[in-house]
């Protein structure tokens, strides 16, 4: 059994380097592109096992190329594929991701594929890996009733949960009182709060309401500002570490890794994010997502 489990999608992440991000109707000639693992539960396991944590991934995936990329990409980073489910008859997801290599930003549009089939009698198996989890780590890329689930059997069973509300969608007030850790990045708090984020003092307020609805601590990832915690005790603000920016694709995922990998080596919440903001910091630093987190030696 892992110490950590994380529910999440696998995609092909096929990426797009240009001068900018293309305006509707426009056509730019790019520099450079790129085909990887992508998704955020696969990015957010990647980088648990390159720091040297213990997970297990679960997900649903194709028989098709892109299936096989994703079971190749978990043997290389030595994360089990006995929790995946793969089905003949759907087709495994991809993301067009458009980067601007100025600032490293990008839009994305994710198909999620296989996954939006997944249904909570398909993974009574990995339930089980759930229960015994010493953490649990999750996004919104799953169907909603098989997130909220696994969220409730974690909390019931005393793990850690941490909840990666990304992409940004409503959730039901059940889902606050199952999460211990709420990560969202600045965009998503506003869309949680109505609180649009520029500033520290405004995190805190975001912060304040998150807590105010049931949950316990909030991370509000504050891309090259840093990051703001609270717990409704403690307050951290730590700023980025400063890194020659590629690609920020899959720095919130980066973030979300090394926080679990943080936690679970029952590391204090000061140590936990100063880890997590460096390795979402060098994970902006190549092209792609899954295959930009960095090794423990890299940090
Ligand atoms: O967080 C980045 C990830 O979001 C990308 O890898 C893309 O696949 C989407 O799921």
């Amino acid at each position: 059994m892992s110490d950590i489990s994380v529910l999440g999608i696998f995609v092909a992440d096929i990426s797009f380097s240009g001068t900018k991000i293309p305006a509707i109707g426009e056509t730019i000639l790019g520099d450079k592109y790129n085909v990887g693992p992508g998704g955020k539960g696969c990015n957010q396991a990647i980088a648990i096992a390159r720091l040297g944590g213990r997970v297990d991934f679960i997900s649903k995936i194709g028989k098709d190329a892109y299936g096989e990329l994703a079971l190749n990409t978990l043997k290389k980073n030595e994360i089990k594929t006995e929790n995946i489910i793969q089905d003949a008859n759907l087709q495994t997801g991809v993301a067009g991701i458009l980067v601007d290599k100025k600032s490293g930003k990008n839009a994305i549009n994710v198909i999620v594929g296989a996954p939006t089939t997944l249904k909570i009698n398909e993974i009574s198996k990995q339930i089980n890996i759930i229960k015994n989890s010493k953490i649990f780590l999750t996004q919104l890329e799953v169907p909603k009733d098989v997130t909220l689930h696994c969220l409730k059997i974690a909390k019931e069973n005393r793990c850690i949960t941490i909840l990666n509300p990304a992409p940004a969608s409503e959730i039901t007030k059940e889902f606050y009182s199952n999460i211990d850790y709420f990560t969202p990045n600045e965009t998503e708090a506003e869309f949680y709060t109505g609180i649009k984020i520029t500033s520290e003092k405004e995190a805190k307020l975001a912060a304040h309401k998150l807590i105010s609805f049931g949950i316990k601590k909030v991370i509000i990832t504050l891309g090259e500002k840093g990051l703001f915690y609270a717990d409704g005790q403690d307050e951290i603000y730590l700023k980025a570490n400063s890194v020659k920016t590629v690609d920020t694709t899959g720095a919130g995922d980066a973030f979300n890794g090394g926080l679990a990998f943080g936690l679970s080596k029952g590391k204090s919440i000061k140590e936990c994010l100063e880890l997590a903001n460096k390795v979402a910091g060098i994970s902006t630093t190549k092209l792609g997502a899954g295959n930009a987190m960095p090794y423990l030696a890299d940090i």
